[in-house]
């Protein structure tokens, strides 16, 4: 379950529809999809694809996503740490980051025009998007594990745009646990479709 905590308001939201109201503003859209018996532990990359094509299919046809994939992160991932500095620093996309997290867990935190900057994390089961031109910064918990299908208007726009004057180092993400790992990741994708 997905949960906002903005802490210069020292504040925190839970619930499922809240959150929806809450992100609405920033254009950011929420969705919690049924996992439960979707997939085995052991699913391939293909596998995940195929449980969820009918959202995958869905969204492609709402919001021009031309392709979608899957990224497979985990503490045995080749050069890991470099990987999660490149996306830990606040940033800009010249396209919506649309992840759904089948496993592993993650922090976006969201740096608004107006308003305070909020952290959203997201959890297995969690949809939602970052819209394009939107300042943010992404980390791992710290179990350094995330299993996520992205899905993409034009690949090429997946880069960061780094932003000057940037706020991230003020910030620390929120992940349950007693312990974090700062950092995110740029993904090799696994399988496209
Ligand atoms: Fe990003």
């Amino acid at each position: 379950m997905a949960r906002i905590r903005i802490q210069d308001e020292n504040r925190e939201i839970s619930d499922p529809q809240e959150i929806c109201e809450f992100l609405k503003p920033h254009g950011i859209w929420y969705e919690k999809w049924d996992v439960e018996g979707r997939i085995g532990a052991e699913a391939t990359s293909e596998e995940i694809l195929a449980a969820y094509a009918p959202e995958i299919a869905r969204l492609k046809a709402a919001g021009g996503f031309v392709t979608a994939d899957v990224i497979n992160v985990s503490p045995a991932t080749p050069n890991l740490d470099a990987m999660l500095a490149k996306f830990n620093k606040e940033h800009t996309h010249s396209e919506d980051e649309v992840r759904f997290t089948v496993r592993g867990s993650g922090v976006f935190h969201i740096h608004p025009k107006t308003g305070p900057v909020f952290a959203i994390q997201v959890e297995s089961g969690d949809l939602i998007n970052v819209p394009c031109g939107t300042q943010h910064w992404f980390d791992l918990c710290n179990d350094r594990t995330i299993r996520c299908i992205r899905l993409f208007q034009d690949q090429s726009g997946w880069t960061p745009h780094y932003v000057e004057h940037s706020v991230h180092e003020k910030y620390s993400p929120v992940c349950l646990g007693p312990h974090y790992v700062k950092g995110a990741a740029e993904f090799q994708p696994v399988v496209k479709v």
